[in-house]
């Protein structure tokens, strides 16, 4: 079950060219089984249509500060205490101004300041504007009062310059909102997750590797993160977008990885290797491409070092997690898995299915706890799956 599920959210929306991007954020709140309130300034209405919003979110969209009706179904004040967040998505320098003052002219202006829950502005506008050192007082003094800011992204903005000014990508500003309302059962604690598959260069142009997409170990650094942890990612080359505000090591081959996971290690209290590492690497990889005969070629491969069995002497009072990617007798390559490696936990991976395992969106697992303990989970998606994992992670660390 998702974080969101079942919370209470009002999405503020006001004038911008980005108030598009909203309508992929009330989307996949409500995927995550949020009840979302659609606020509207009148400007908000000139870009897109509140009936958008309405159709998405299941519930009216409210724009008049003095309609009868809405007053009666809903009311402001209901509103704002119904509230478990509040999302500005996107914010102008004028709604940000507007709040930093205590100007309460119109029904979403109005609801922000009567509410207690936490509130998020995500700001979307002219890089110039975004620059203004009015609009800069403004975020500060709002942030000193225990407001929430996710900055914009760099990039091409509507008014045709380059800068900073792109509302924040609906994953982070997803990332956020979870980060605000999530237990924080992490709370400071260091955390290892590595990632992706790595690579193993026969010549400067080929390679042997396997088809992890980093998902799994994305999802589950994504999670660590909202739920307050410090998270190290370390991660094989994946097409994904690197996380905001994790600390992010990408590698190559199974010896980088290693390497980074040794580096962090003193200072860490749990690992989760989700990562696929080989386990054998050619030989010696030639320095020039190797050119094709007509002969067959012969490789010679040597094992790569297990870096989980090598962490585990030297595990303390750590919590080691591992993945086991089978694609026949799950259980028990994974039980052997949990005691060579002396791990807390193994997630058992059929990866022989379609719904699971490498580059799907959903995973099915089964996990298997060092006391011969076994839970069989359904099929989730990857995100869902990260937080199942820290619940059982949070119970083995005692934090829950
Ligand atoms: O990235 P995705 O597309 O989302 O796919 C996710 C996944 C299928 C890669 C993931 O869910 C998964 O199963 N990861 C483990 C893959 C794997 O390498 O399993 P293994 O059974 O070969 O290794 C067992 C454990 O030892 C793993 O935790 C692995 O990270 C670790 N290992 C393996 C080899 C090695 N040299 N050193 C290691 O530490």
């Amino acid at each position: 079950m998702s974080i969101l599920s079942g919370k209470e959210i009002v999405l503020g929306i006001t004038g911008c060219i980005a108030a598009y991007k909203s309508v992929e954020l009330v989307r996949q709140l409500v995927k995550h089984g949020a009840q979302v309130h659609v606020v509207m300034t009148k400007n908000a209405c000139e870009f897109i249509t509140p009936l958008t919003f309405q159709t998405l979110s299941g519930n009216p969209v409210t724009i008049e500060l003095f309609n009868l009706y809405e007053e009666k179904e809903i009311g402001h004040i209901a509103l704002a205490q119904r509230a478990d967040i509040f999302v500005i998505a996107p914010a102008t320098a004028n709604s940000i101004g507007k709040v930093a003052h205590g100007i309460a002219d119109d029904m979403l202006s109005t609801v922000v300041m009567a509410t207690r829950a936490p509130v998020l502005f995500a700001p979307a506008m002219n890089a110039n504007m975004w620059e203004n050192p009015i609009v800069q007082n403004n975020i500060e003094s709002l942030k000193g009062r225990g407001y929430h800011f996710i900055e914009p992204d760099r990039g091409d903005l509507a008014c045709g310059v380059q800068g900073q000014g792109r509302l924040a990508e609906t994953e982070d500003v997803l990332d956020v909102i979870m980060t605000i309302l999530s237990p924080n059962d992490f709370n400071q604690k260091k955390v290892i997750v590595t990632a992706g598959p790595t690579r193993e260069l026969l010549d400067p142009v080929r390679f042997l590797s396997n088809p992890s997409s980093g998902k799994m170990g994305f999802a589950i650094a994504r999670a660590l993160q909202q739920r307050g942890a410090y998270v190290t990612l370390i991660s094989g080359p994946t097409a994904l977008a690197q996380p905001r505000n994790i600390a992010y090591v990408p590698v190559q081959s199974a010896r980088e990885m290693a390497e980074a996971v040794n580096r962090h290690f003193d200072e860490t209290e749990i690992v989760v290797m989700s990562a696929a590492v080989a386990d054998y690497r050619p030989k010696e990889a030639a320095a020039h491409k190797i050119k094709k005969a007509d002969a067959a070629l012969t490789l010679e491969f040597e094992r790569t070092s297990d870096i989980l069995e090598s962490l585990s002497a030297q595990k303390a009072n750590r919590i080691l997690v591992g993945f086991a990617a089978e694609t026949q007798d799950m259980l028990a390559h994974a039980q052997e898995k949990l005691h060579r490696k002396k791990l807390d936990l193994i997630v058992a991976n059929d990866v022989s299915r379609d719904d699971a395992g490498f580059g799907t969106d959903t995973n099915a697992v089964t996990l298997i706890f060092a006391d011969g303990a076994t839970e069989e989970l359904p099929t989730m998606s990857k995100a869902e799956l990260a937080h199942k994992l820290l619940d059982r992670i949070a119970t083995l660390t005692g934090s829950s």
